[in-house]
């Protein structure tokens, strides 16, 4: 019989140690959900979820892990959180991970992103024992050229809005203390192995946050009114947030294994057939939500954002063996029943999002 990749997920995680950073976040709560049903015993390190619709809240967080509200820039504390739990793994999500905000709170934007970045590998460094470190960055952080071509681990980095630039910064970052601090010619000494992964827009139930399309989306249905959208002939990458999150455990896990082999960055998308325009993944969306509209707002002072982003997956599938498991159509399904369900049948959205874990993982 073929292991099931929770299985095999479990022969790693299970009764490991997981410093989990943004486990308060979207996409930090199902990775919080998916470690502790892997069996790990995880502790959090964030800031305060944002609201009581809040993914963390829905899934009682606060009993899966030992969760620590903290500011990244708090360094003294960062490195104290480390240090006392002596994680196995760690896995860095926590950000500010907003484009259009990030023109608000340019200064902030890079503080938490880099330095925060900095903070927690300079903990690393006091770190005793062997630590798998898998560091969260974007699909944001290619020089964008609006190519056709979908982008390679190797092209070159860049970033026109501050939150892409601040991703690159801090890949610069990991970079750097790969050389300086966790080479591969000293491992036997500090045992410790980075890896980066960059994601695409992804989507699924529970985030709520501002200027995403989803969450858009939900709030104008939820209430019958017609979804406005800023880009409708923008391309993006989407995909469900557990494909990431798969993706993001199987490189702990790899790396775990092989540190002087799979310590490099690696892309998560969908195939390219599944790189949609934002008006084609609106439509899938009502279309799956049963009714609804949308207009084209045209904003004259838009700030500048990507038109075209594609992203190439071979490195991911050949030498990890992750491979996306739905198409556009059933990751929107899967995200829209989630949030049928939040508004129809709340008290069962626990369960709704356990089930959809188990499914996805076996
Ligand atoms: N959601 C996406 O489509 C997407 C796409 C590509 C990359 N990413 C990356 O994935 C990661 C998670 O994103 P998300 O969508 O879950 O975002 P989110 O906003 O839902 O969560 C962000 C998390 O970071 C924490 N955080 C923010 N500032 C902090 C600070 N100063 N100190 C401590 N914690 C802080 C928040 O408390 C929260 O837990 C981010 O690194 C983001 O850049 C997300």
């Amino acid at each position: 019989m073929v292991d099931s990749l929770f299985n095999k997920l479990e022969n790693t995680y299970k009764g490991k140690k997981v410093f989990l950073t943004g486990h308060t976040g979207f996409k930090g709560a199902w990775m919080l959900k998916t470690l502790v049903m892997l069996g790990a015993d995880v502790k959090g390190y964030s800031l305060e979820p944002k609201t009581r619709q809040d993914l963390f809240y829905l899934i009682d967080g606060n009993d899966l892990c030992n969760s620590v509200i903290a500011d990244l820039r708090d360094k003294k504390r960062l490195e104290t959180e480390i240090l006392d739990f002596q994680p196995d793994y760690i896995f860095h999500l926590a950000a500010q991970p907003l484009v259009r905000l990030s023109y608000e709170i340019p200064s902030e934007t890079f503080e938490v992103n880099v330095i925060g970045t900095a903070n927690l590998l300079d903990a690393v460094k006091l770190l005793n024992i062997k630590c798998n470190i898998v560091l969260i960055t974007t699909d944001k952080v290619y020089y964008n050229n609006e190519w056709l071509y979908p982008y390679r681990e190797n092209d070159r980095l860049g970033g026109y809005d501050p939150y892409s630039a601040s991703k690159a910064c801090a890949e610069l970052v990991i970079d750097s203390y790969r050389n300086s601090f966790f080479n591969n010619k000293t491992y036997s000494s500090h045992k410790k192995a980075l890896a980066v992964a960059r994601a695409g827009n992804v989507i699924g139930g529970g985030d709520w946050s501002k200027d995403r399309l989803i969450p858009d989306i939900v709030r104008a249905l939820s209430i019958d009114k017609p979804v406005n959208i800023r880009n409708p002939k923008s391309v993006r990458p989407w995909q469900h947030v557990l494909e990431p999150i798969a993706g993001y455990l199987l490189l702990g896990s790899n790396l775990n294994e092989n540190p002087l082999i799979f310590n490099e960055a690696y892309n998560f998308g969908p195939q390219i057939s599944d790189t949609l325009l934002v008006e084609e993944m609106l439509k899938l969306a009502i279309q799956s939500w049963g009714k609804g509209s949308f207009n084209v707002e045209i904003d004259e002072n838009q700030h500048h954002e990507a038109g075209l982003l594609k992203l190439d997956i071979s490195r991911a599938i050949n030498e990890l063996k992750w491979n996306p498991k739905m198409d556009a159509e059933e990751a929107v399904s899967l995200t829209m029943n989630w949030y049928k369900e939040y508004i129809n049948n709340i008290n069962n959205i626990k369960e709704i999002t356990s089930n959809q874990i188990l499914n996805f993982f076996n």
